[in-house]
């Protein structure tokens, strides 16, 4: 059985005073049946590492280098994650692949460079608006799950998260079907191309305006394993019921 997994991404949110919502949670969530990953700015990593350390709550990176160390001026390795407290990376997300013109390639070999290091690759995949309306979404799914997702991952060292570009931090969200649908064939792919053994247990997460409101329904399709919260994942009142409800799915 895949255990489920609450993440959050704080993207290029936090400052030292906002560690208090991280002892919150960890306070709220010391035991959770769930996995909870929260993966502040590189600033904040090892000191969040230390806020969470009397809990079972794992902090996480939002991007690493292909290399693993050497004259790359403003870039974080894998190693350096890791030796922060880091036990994930997120790689991919869509705010890398647009602001940075990260590649699936590139992609590709960040996560490799992160497996290496023992971190756990959390690759994000998601269509556009534009995607979607021309009825492209499972082959851009496909085309960026082949592309970004390397040859060497277990089911324990690789998550996929589903995020639809159009509902990152918009307040729209895919219908349950649509969810469903790219879920399943996120698992579909994951188990041709790896066999069923590291296919279903690679867990599959859905992200974008995921809300407390809304997380249960959410965790109610099939094939989905948890979620990457971007905006509710800021404070300890949004995120901790949105973990509640995934113990409770
Ligand atoms: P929001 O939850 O703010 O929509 O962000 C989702 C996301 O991009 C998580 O990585």
């Amino acid at each position: 059985m895949r255990r489920k997994l609450a993440a959050g991404n704080w993207k290029m949110n936090g400052l030292g005073a906002g560690l208090g919502e991280l002892e919150e949670l960890a306070q709220a969530h010391g035991d959770p049946a769930v996995d909870v990953l929260i993966c502040p700015p590189a600033t904040l990593l090892s000191r969040a590492a230390d806020s969470v350390s009397n809990s079972t709550i794992n902090v996480g990176g939002q991007d690493c280098h292909t290399g693993q160390s050497g004259a790359h001026t403003g870039d974080i390795s894998a190693e350096m994650l890791r030796d922060a407290g880091a036990t994930a990376v997120i790689l991919g997300h869509s705010e890398r692949r647009e602001d940075h013109g990260e590649s699936d390639e590139l992609v590709r070999s960040k996560a490799r460079t992160a497996i290496e290091a023992s971190l756990t690759a959390v690759i994000c995949v998601g269509e556009s608006l534009a995607e979607r309306e021309a009825a492209n979404t499972l082959d851009i799914i496909g085309g960026q799950l082949a592309g970004s997702i390397p040859d060497i991952v277990t089911g324990e060292n690789l998550v996929v998260a589903y995020e639809p570009i159009w509902a990152i931090g918009t307040g729209k969200v895919p219908t349950l079907e649509q969810i469903g649908e790219v879920h399943d064939f996120i698992r579909a792919r994951l188990e041709k191309r790896f066999g069923a053994g590291v296919g279903r247990s690679v867990r599959i997460l859905y992200g974008g305006s995921v809300k407390p409101g809304n997380a249960a329904e959410i965790f109610g399709v099939s094939n989905v394993d948890g979620a990457l919260v971007g905006g509710a994942s800021l404070k300890a009142a949004d995120f901790s019921p949105i973990i509640s409800a995934l113990e409770a799915a």
